[in-house]
């Protein structure tokens, strides 16, 4: 973990709620620059995506698929007590009604259904409600495809990254081979785009860039650049906000 420096650490008791929203499309790059970001200022992390990930993964594992069972499974999502720990490795693991949900959800198969699931109304009314808990007792970093729009409208900072379909697939596939899973870069590419299909074109909370977000085209920069801009604009909104109240 990247310790936060004093001058980073000092707004951490400042700022409740959602200080930094981020959204994009799947492997945009959300989870490592949030967490980085989270690390660095002394926040919160949120992965949302593990939430509607874990949803997927427990409504499989009651044989229920969303095609038929929307109403049961949006039951099931109200009934769930989520909770983020940190187990001493590099990610936070959700757990659900006390059970470690890793690292079952970040199967390509519960990524796959994870994306119908979160098309349910009552699923994400749920998840939101969870979220916005979450959020009321410190400032966080909150990642996922309506954090800006819906979620948190008034957070504090909101940035959208984006990336080509290539680039973020590339980052997919490698992520699923080093988990050990057997699968083609064509396989994962189509997935993906079929995801990002569904996503954006969804009635309710659709994956769209929030007016007031910052955009970032995180395909010819690396990790730390991204980053480095977050942070950037993070303290520049701080320092904005501190000479408006002085
Ligand atoms: O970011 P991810 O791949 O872990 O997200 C899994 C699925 O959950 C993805 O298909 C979109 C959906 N999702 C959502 O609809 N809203 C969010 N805030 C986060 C994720």
């Amino acid at each position: 973990m990247i310790q936060a420096t004093e001058q980073e650490g000092r707004h951490a008791d400042e700022l409740t709620g959602c200080a930094v929203a981020i959204d994009g499309p799947a492997a945009s790059g959300k989870s490592t620059v949030a967490r980085a970001v989270a690390d660095r200022m002394g926040y919160t992390y949120i992965d949302t995506g593990a939430m509607y990930r874990a949803v997927a993964w427990r409504a499989s594992r009651a044989g229920l698929n969303p095609t038929e069972d929307a109403e049961a499974i949006g039951e099931l999502a109200s009934r769930l007590r989520f909770e983020f720990r940190d187990v001493g490795d590099d990610r936070q693991h959700l757990f659900v009604d006390g059970e470690d949900t890793e690292p079952a959800i970040r199967s390509s198969q519960v990524g796959n259904l994870s994306s119908p699931i979160s098309a349910i109304p009552a699923v994400r009314r749920s998840l939101v409600a969870a979220q916005r808990e979450m959020a009321s007792r410190a400032p966080v970093v909150m990642e996922g495809r309506d954090i800006g729009t819906v979620v948190f409208p008034g957070a504090f900072l909101k940035v959208f990254l984006t990336a080509s379909a290539e680039e973020r697939a590339r980052r997919r596939f490698e992520e699923l081979v080093a988990r050990g899973e057997d699968v083609l870069f064509e396989e994962v590419l189509a997935d993906q785009r079929e995801r990002d299909r569904r996503d954006m074109n969804r009635t309710i909370s659709p994956l769209r860039k929030a007016d007031d977000a910052v955009e970032i085209d995180t395909d010819p920069l690396s990790v730390e650049d991204v980053v480095e801009r977050v942070i950037e604009l993070l303290e520049d909104r701080l320092e904005e906000r501190d000479e408006a109240g002085a």
